[in-house]
């Protein structure tokens, strides 16, 4: 038996703009996408038994699917066991996050999947390798889209500086709350709307991503030095230009703004594309228990993560 797990991410700073080659900051966070490798001759089995995937068995000779999401989590896997010529085996998904959230649960499912592969049929392949192949895979099951963010934070950990390429950056974890609004979010149809606005007003599009790009620099040294507060403001002045790309929905607001007032927050934006998923808010004055319950109340789903967190690793007994 071989199990692999890696983190999911949060984007701190540069959504959209990233797409247009300013920077962008990421993190990866301590949820974690789980996969178990089994042998199990003359078959090909994929199963989730945990809550956020609701829960389903899948036999891809006979191709039942029952659960919509589970199904996602089954394209990644199938796809990167055609990729690596796998078969004989039983594969179980378990995963910490909550479904569609853009906390980069594709991207975890697919670099613990291949990490396990690589483990179990002893394919030696580096890190490196592991994080290309991963995001190939991702984009492929993606028609095209999907910068390297999300397969290189799930396959290094830490935090990832990115402009046409990626790059590791050592700064210290961050605790942050994230708040959900439970809305589908589709990242393909903001990142298309958002370069739309762009052709058509690219004398203020640019230079929003500018700023958005300067932004993501600025909080760099800030975040080393915990200026927290500082931190916060930068988030603020990003989400306020996240809202002029037109991404902000009604549930975003008012998760921002109820972190922002009751919560205490130093800061709060979107995290991702936006137009559904989720925010990310600082922890202020107030303290984590008083945010968490502000996102509460503003009806998101609310919980702590961490950044800067472990890439992917073995679990004991592999
Ligand atoms: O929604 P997410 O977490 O996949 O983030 C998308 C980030 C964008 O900058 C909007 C797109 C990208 O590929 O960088």
């Amino acid at each position: 038996m071989t199990t692999a797990s890696a983190p999911g991410k949060v984007i701190l700073f540069g959504e959209h703009a990233v797409v247009s080659g300013t920077s962008a900051l990421g993190g990866a966070i301590n949820l974690r996408a789980k996969v178990t490798l089994q042998d199990l001759p003359g078959s090909i089995l994929i199963e989730s038994g945990d809550l956020t995937l609701r829960g389903f068995s899948l036999d891809l000779i006979s191709g039942q699917v029952i659960c919509a999401e589970a199904a996602r989590a089954t394209r990644y896997v199938s796809a990167v066991l055609k990729e690596l010529e796998a078969a004989d085996l039983k594969v179980r998904v378990e995963s910490d996050f909550p479904s569609a959230s853009g906390l980069g649960s594709s991207a975890a499912i697919v670099v613990a999947t291949a990490a396990a592969l690589n483990a179990h049929l002893g394919l030696c392949l580096s890190l490196k390798e592991i994080a290309t192949l991963s995001h190939r895979i991702e984009r492929s099951v993606q028609q095209g889209l999907g910068s390297p963010m999300d397969t290189a934070l799930a396959t290094f950990g830490g935090y990832l500086q990115v402009t046409r390429e990626v790059q590791p950056i050592d700064l210290p974890p961050l605790d942050l709350a994230v708040g959900c609004t439970r809305m589908p979010h589709d990242t393909r149809a903001e990142v298309s709307k958002v370069q739309t606005l762009r052709k058509r007003y690219p004398e203020l599009v640019d230079p929003i991503f500018q700023a958005i790009g300067a932004i993501s620099k600025r909080s760099v040294p800030l975040i080393r030095e915990h200026r927290l507060e500082e931190v916060g403001e930068l988030m603020n002045i990003n989400h306020g230009l996240l809202e002029a790309l037109g991404v902000g929905t009604r549930e975003l607001c008012e998760l921002v703004y109820a972190a922002r007032g009751a919560g205490g927050a130093w800061g709060a934006k979107i995290t991702g594309a936006g137009g559904g998923g989720c925010v990310i808010a600082l922890p202020g004055t107030q303290g984590e228990a008083a945010l968490i319950t502000s996102l509460r109340q503003a009806r998101g789903s609310a919980f702590l993560v961490r950044t800067g967190c472990e890439g992917l690793r073995l679990e004991e007994g592999s």
